[in-house]
C-alpha cells in the first residue's frame, strides 16, 4: 500500500461506465484479495456436472483461492462437498484432482471419514474424544438439473432465483443422462476479469476463431445485452419458434445481472459446434427436437457460462488462480449411451473448442500484456458490439461495490 494509491472505492467511484477499468483491477494482488473475499468466497460456483461422479466414491478436489474442496458421491448415490482439511491436524485429505476410495482417508494420521463426511476411525485418541464432533465441514452443494454447484460462504446467496429461471431451459437437455466424453483444463496468463470480458463478445471472433465462425453466429444481439431487454425480430422469430417445439428460449437476464438464459441461433445452416456445422453426436443429450433451435447460452457469474446444443452440451468453468492467472475447464458432455467411434467421434466433437479456447487464451495473454504498460488508459467499449462486456463489468463493479459498503475502508491499492 502506497500514500499515493487509490482506494478500492475511489477506483470503483470514478470508473467510466462503457469503458474497460483501470489497471490495478487486473493487475493488483489487493484487487484479486478483494475479488476473492467479497465475489468468490461468497457466491455459488459451477464445480462439475454431477454425471462426471459416476459410482460411489469417485470424486474430485478444486480449490478457490485458499480454499480446498472435495465434492463426492456417497453411497446414497448424493453428491456433497466437503472443506478438504482433515478434522485432526489439517492435512489435505485428498490430494489427488480425482479418484475414487471407499472411504476418505487422511494421508497423515489415517482418520478416516465415510463418504458422508462422518469421522468413524481415528486411532488413539482417549476415552473423551468424540468422533461425532470431528466430521469434514461440508460446503453448500446444490444440484441443479446435474450441474453441481458450490458455495463457500456459510451464509450463501438465494440460489433459488437462478435455479427457478433456469430448471425449465436445463430440463430439456437431460443432464442426468450425460456422461463426460472430454474434459480439458487450461491456465489463461491473464485476469479473470479479462477472461470474462473476453467471453462476453464476439467482436473479435471473425479475426480470431476460423473454427468456431463456421457455426458460432457473429451477430452482436447474440452475445450482448440491449439496454432496454428487447431483442430484434428475427430473434423473436428464432425464440418462438423454438418455444412452439416445447423448448424455453427466450432471452432472460437476472440476478441483477449475474445470470442470463437465451437460446440463440447459429449461422444459417449450422445445428453444431463443428467444422462443417452438422451434428457431432448421433445420439442427441437431450429432447430438442428442432435440430435448429441453436444453442442455449447460459452463463452465471462469477464462474461459469455454458452451451446446451440439440446433440451434446459444454460447460466451462472459470477459476481464478493469481491476480494475472485463470484456470479454464471446458466439459463436454454427451448421452451416457453414446459410443465413441460410433455415435461420435471425439476429436470432431472436441477440436472446434480446443481450437477456440486456446486462441481466446492467446488474446487474453495478450491483452494482459498490454494492459501491465504503464502507458495503458481503458479505452471505450463499442456499443454496438461489447454490451455484454459493459454488462459484465458493471455488474462486478456493482456487486464488489455493494460488498465493500460499509467495510474495507481506506484499503489502497497499488497501482
Ligand atoms: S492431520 Fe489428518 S489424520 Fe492427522
Ligand atoms: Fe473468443
Amino acid at each position: 500500500m502506497t500514500v499515493s494509491s487509490p482506494s478500492i472505492q475511489e477506483l470503483l467511484a470514478r470508473r467510466v461506465p462503457g469503458y474497460a477499468l483501470e489497471q490495478p483491477f487486473y493487475t493488483s494482488s489487493e484487487v484479486y484479495e478483494l475479488d476473492l473475499q467479497h465475489i468468490f468466497y461468497r457466491e455459488w460456483l459451477y464445480a462439475i456436472p454431477a454425471c462426471q461422479l459416476t459410482k460411489s466414491g469417485s470424486y474430485v478436489t478444486m480449490h478457490v483461492g485458499a480454499y480446498e474442496v472435495i465434492i463426492v458421491r456417497a453411497r446414497d448415490g448424493e453428491i456433497r462437498a466437503f472443506h478438504n482439511s482433515c478434522r485432526h491436524r489439517g492435512s489435505l485429505i485428498c490430494k489427488a484432482r480425482e479418484g475414487q476410495v471407499a472411504k476418505l482417508v487422511c494421508p497423515y494420521h489415517q482418520w478416516t471419514y465415510e463418504l458422508d463426511g462422518k469421522l468413524i476411525w481415528a486411532n488413539d485418541m482417549g476415552p473423551d474424544f468424540d468422533a461425532s464432533k470431528h466430521g469434514l465441514k461440508p460446503v453448500n452443494l446444490r444440484n441443479i438439473e446435474g450441474l453441481i454447484y458450490i458455495c463457500l460462504s456459510d451464509t450463501p446467496p438465494d440460489f433459488e432465483p437462478f435455479a427457478e429461471l433456469a430448471r425449465p431451459y436445463l430440463e430439456v437437455h437431460d443432464l442426468n443422462n450425460a456422461k463426460v466424453a472430454h474434459t480439458s483444463t487450461i491456465v489463461e496468463k491473464g485476469n479473470w476479469k479479462l477472461v470474462w470480458e473476453n467471453n462476453r463478445e464476439c467482436y473479435h471472433c471473425s479475426s480470431n476463431h476460423p473454427a468456431l465462425c463456421r457455426s458460432f453466429s457473429l451477430d452482436p444481439e447474440v452475445a450482448g445485452v440491449s439496454a432496454d431487454g428487447s431483442v430484434s425480430a428475427t430473434l423473436q422469430v428464432h425464440f418462438d419458434r423454438c418455444e412452439a417445439s416445447g423448448v424455453p428460449a427466450r432471452f432472460r437476464l437476472a440476478g441483477g445481472g449475474q445470470f442470463r438464459l437465451a437460446r440463440m441461433p447459429l449461422q444459417e445452416r449450422a445445428v453444431s459446434y463443428t467444422l462443417d456445422g452438422k451434428a457431432a453426436v448421433r445420439r442427441n443429450l437431450g429432447r430438442v427436437a428442432l435440430p435448429d433451435a441453436g444453442s442455449l447460452l447460459m452463463f452465471h457469474y462469477p464462474s461459469t457460462w455454458n452451451h446446451f446444443l440439440p446433440d451434446h452440451s459444454l460447460t466451462f468453468r472459470a477459476t481464478p488462480i493469481s491476480p494475472t492467472e485463470t484456470e479454464v475447464t471446458t466439459t463436454w458432455l454427451v448421452h451416457k449411451d453414446a459410443v465413441d467411434g460410433v455415435d461420435y467421434d471425439l476429436k470432431r466433437l472436441t477440436e472446434v473448442w480446443i481450437a477456440t479456447n486456446d486462441e481466446d487464451r492467446e488474446i487474453i495473454e495478450t491483452n494482459q500484456r498490454g494492459i501491465f504498460s504503464p502507458a495503458y488508459v481503458p479505452g471505450p467499449y463499442s456499443p454496438g458490439q461489447e454490451s455484454g462486456v459493459s454488462q459484465f463489468v458493471d455488474w462486478y463493479a456493482t456487486r464488489l461495490e455493494r460488498s465493500l459498503t460499509p467495510a474495507a475502508n481506506g484499503c489502497g491499492v497499488k497501482e
